[in-house]
This record gives structure tokens, sequence and C-alpha cells, in this order.
């Protein structure tokens, strides 16, 4: 099985997990657009779910496949979210981000009930932090929240190259107007105390650990599907 067919294929099995009537926090990237055009032959078949998405590009991408959305405005809490992951270790801790879309992923996953992550086998580490760590922060201040994540880095023993994302030439602008800095600080022993060091600086919007969100993870292998919890 190529890449791209594990992707399917954990998205085909969380999806055994939707039932009509849920109101559904949809993820970002390549594994959840898989997700989002499977869930849209369930639409058009009849399932009856309303969906929260937690990018632009996946609200348009639910546009275009006719899978109905909604808001977390008009609906603040959700059954279950379905999204993928850079990385996930044994405790179902992630790293996510890699597409931009942390914030939004995050607050949509801690509005649900349930999450549940799919991805293929390459995404399990035994300690996170081989994906560099996206960090949205305020374009406002940006020199000096490098420097205070760098020394919040350095104070509990970490260190490593950190990069404003670019594309095209141009900073990545999140879809709430921020930018990203990816830090490469290399094997991360206290995610906890890297999270909280982080959410400390007032510039950094907020990270890419997912600690404690995940409920269930969905990982396709060469071998088949197997489920991880907590
Ligand atoms: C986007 C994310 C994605 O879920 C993560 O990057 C995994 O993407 P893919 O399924 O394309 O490997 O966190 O912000």
């Amino acid at each position: 099985m190529d890449a791209k067919a594990m992707k399917i294929e954990a998205a085909r099995a969380a999806l055994e997990h939707v039932t009509s009537g849920m109101r559904l926090g949809i993820g970002t990237g390549s594994t959840a657009e898989e997700f989002v055009r499977l869930l849209a032959v369930k639409v058009a078949e009849g399932m009856k779910i309303i969906g929260v998405p937690t990018s632009e590009r996946t609200a348009a991408l639910c546009v275009q496949l006719g899978v109905p959305l909604s808001t977390l405005e008009e609906t603040p809490e959700l059954d279950l979210t379905i999204d993928g992951a850079d990385e996930v270790d044994a405790d179902l801790s992630l790293i996510k981000g890699g597409g931009g879309a942390l914030l939004r992923e995050k607050i949509v996953a801690s509005a649900s009930a349930k999450m549940i992550v799919i991805a293929d086998e390459s995404k399990i580490v035994d300690t996170l932090g081989r994906f560099p760590l996206p960090i949205e922060v305020n374009r406002f201040g940006l020199k000096a929240t490098e420097t205070a994540v760098r020394k919040a880095a350095a104070s509990l023993g970490l260190s490593g190259p950190l990069t404003l994302r670019m594309t095209g030439g141009e900073p990545f602008v999140t879809d709430g107007g921020h930018l990203i800095l990816d830090a490469s600080f290399g094997r991360i022993p206290d995610a906890r105390a890297l999270s909280d060091a982080l959410h400390a600086i007032p510039g950094v919007v907020e990270h890419g650990l997912f600690l404690g969100l995940a409920d269930l993870a969905v990982i396709a292998g060469s071998t088949g599907i197997r489920t991880l919890v907590p």
C-alpha cells in the first residue's frame, strides 16, 4: 500500500465512528481531505451530519463536495473531531500544524467530546520532535517573540533552528492572520513543560503540541489498520 492508499484506509476506518446526527470537527491536511471525500459520499447517500472545518482549505473542499458546514458560533459543542497529525506518540500526544492550521485545529478539537487522529504509520514516533514544532505567533514583536521562544526552549535544555515559515518567497500567513515559526529542537522529552513555557510567551498565539486531546488514533500501515488509545 502506498502512502495515499494508507491515508484513505485510515480515513475509511475513522468514518465508521461517524453516525447520522453528529456535529463533526473536520481536520486539515492530505489525510483529512481523504476523510472529507469519503464523508461526502456518505452525505450524498443520506447521512445527516454538520461539519465545522478547521481551515479555509478544508471549508472550500467541503463546499465543493456538498458536506454541510457550520461554525463554532452556531455550533459551539461538537461530538467528534477527525484530523490528521504530523507525529503521534504512544500516549497520543501529537505534533500538528504542518499544514498551518494548528490554532483552529486545537480550538475545534477542544470543543469536541472526542478526537480521532487519522494517519499512516510513518507518523508514529517514540518521542515527539522529529517533525519541526510549528509555533503560531503574532506578527507584532516577531524578533522579541523569537528570542523568548529560544530562551524558553533553552531553559528546558532544547535548542535548534527556529525558522519563519515561508511560501512563494513570502511569510506564510495562517487563516488567523498570524505567522509560523517552525522549531527544530529535536526530541522533546517533556512536551507538557515545553507547552506551558510557550503558552507563557505573550507573542505566541498557539503551538502544535496537542496533549491530552486525542482519544483514539487510527493508524494505517502496510499490514492493515491498528487503533491506539492513550
Ligand atoms: C495541518 C495538520 C495536518 O493534520 C498535519 O500536517 C498532517 O497532514 P497530512 O495528513 O497531510 O500528513 O496538522 O495543520
